[in-house]
């Protein structure tokens, strides 16, 4: 399709599709685009102001905000955490020969480190977990309206949780991102307790199934070029590399949308102010126009200024956290499970989310 044309209008979705690398990143970076347009106008007004969903001045005050609690040593107290959560994941399937990688490691890692990084009790995680595939689910616009509905209670839900929760962590501060971010205030600044709300539920939402999806597409890949694992068994300083790789391949963000707030020209083509537009970064992270060999896993590619956070300023803030986690998880799996393999027997699964893409099912023998 991107070489038929970089843009295309889908009457279905009401929007223009962006397919090449120069148009997605051109209006990732465009002031005159922005999100808050994007929610209906019955959406309650907590998750309208929310970092996520807000354009400037409001959203760079937020962000700002959230930058102050963001602190390395919030990511420093991370580390050994993930490293020691991906051995005791592991070893039960070293023990016994097979494992689901989505069921018994993508999913309880970053659903453990999410909740550290929000000071949530380890008890409450697999609740957690309902609710974040619940809203995930409803943010793809193909989704019939009963996930929309599903994905109003789970935030209903979450929401209260959270509520519970904030007095909790005030009263007793910890090592925690939610913890900081109630002390956090940045000239003369601070949340309000609704903020407060908003930027947890946000933090789950957009740390969680993403890093699910990276952990469990980017073994795929691994598994899929077993000379590749090979080399980076022998040099492991290759696996910041390799996880930049993995992103650009399999972006777990396959799509993010902007609304046209003023007129703006793309390739000749006037896109008027209202008009919805999806932004494909499966689509321009695979651009021959940027990256030689797209469709090729290749560890010494460099630069590789891939799309898969986004550009601009709704850039991610967790980069550098999926990253970590990446670069712990998947070295930990390649080293302490030295003959990992598919499962011959049983296939992988996709979950069929077309937003945000990833495994259901990852039999494994090891
Ligand atoms: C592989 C994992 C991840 C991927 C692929 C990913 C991708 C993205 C993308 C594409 C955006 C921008 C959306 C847009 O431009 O409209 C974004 C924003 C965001 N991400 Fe991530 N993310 C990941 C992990 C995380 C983690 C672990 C956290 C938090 C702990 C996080 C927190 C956020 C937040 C708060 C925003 C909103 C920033 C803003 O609007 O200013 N993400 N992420």
């Amino acid at each position: 399709m991107r070489e038929g044309s970089p843009l295309y209008w889908l009457p279905r979705a009401h929007a223009w599709w962006i397919l090449d690398y120069s148009g997605c990143a051109q209006l990732m970076q465009d002031g005159r685009l922005g999100k808050a347009d994007l929610l209906p106008a019955d959406v309650p007004d907590a998750r309208r102001g929310s970092l996520l969903m807000s354009d400037p001045p409001a959203h760079t005050r937020l962000r700002a905000l959230v930058n102050r609690g963001f602190v390395p040593s919030v990511l420093e107290h991370l580390r050994p955490r993930i490293t020691a959560l991906a051995s005791t994941l592991l070893a039960p399937a070293a023990a016994c020969g097979r494992l689901d990688l989505v069921a018994d490691y993508a999913s309880p890692l970053p659903a453990m480190v999410i909740a550290e990084l929000l000071g949530v009790p380890a008890d409450d995680h697999e609740q957690f977990r309902g609710w974040a595939d619940a809203i995930i689910r409803g943010l793809d616009p193909t989704q019939p309206a009963a996930a929309v509905r599903a994905h109003h209670e789970a935030e209903a839900a979450l929401h209260a949780y959270f509520t519970r929760l904030l007095p909790r962590l005030r009263a007793q501060p910890g090592p925690d991102l939610l913890s900081a971010l109630i002390g956090a205030e940045a000239s003369g600044d601070r949340l309000s307790r609704d903020e407060l709300l908003s930027m947890a539920m946000v933090l789950l939402v957009a740390g969680f199934e993403t890093t699910v999806n990276l952990l469990s597409t980017g073994m795929l890949t691994l598994l899929h070029h077993p000379e590749t694992s090979a080399r980076l068994r022998r040099e492991p300083q290759r696996w910041p590399a390799a996880v930049e790789e993995l992103l650009r391949l399999e972006p777990p963000v396959q799509f993010v949308q902007r609304v046209v707030r003023e007129p703006v020209q793309l390739h000749r083509q006037l896109l008027e102010s209202g008009s919805k537009v999806i932004l494909v970064v499966g689509a321009a992270n695979r651009d021959p126009a940027v990256f030689s060999d797209p469709d090729h896993l290749d560890l010494d590619r460099h630069p590789n200024p891939h799309l898969s956070f986004s550009r601009g300023v709704h850039y991610c803030l967790g980069a550098p956290l999926a990253r970590l986690e990446a670069q712990i998880a998947l070295r930990a799996l390649l080293d302490q499970l030295p003959s990992v393999r598919l499962d011959p027997d049983r296939p992988p699964t996709w979950s069929g989310n077309l937003a945000v893409r990833g495994l259901r099912e990852l039999p494994l023998r090891v």
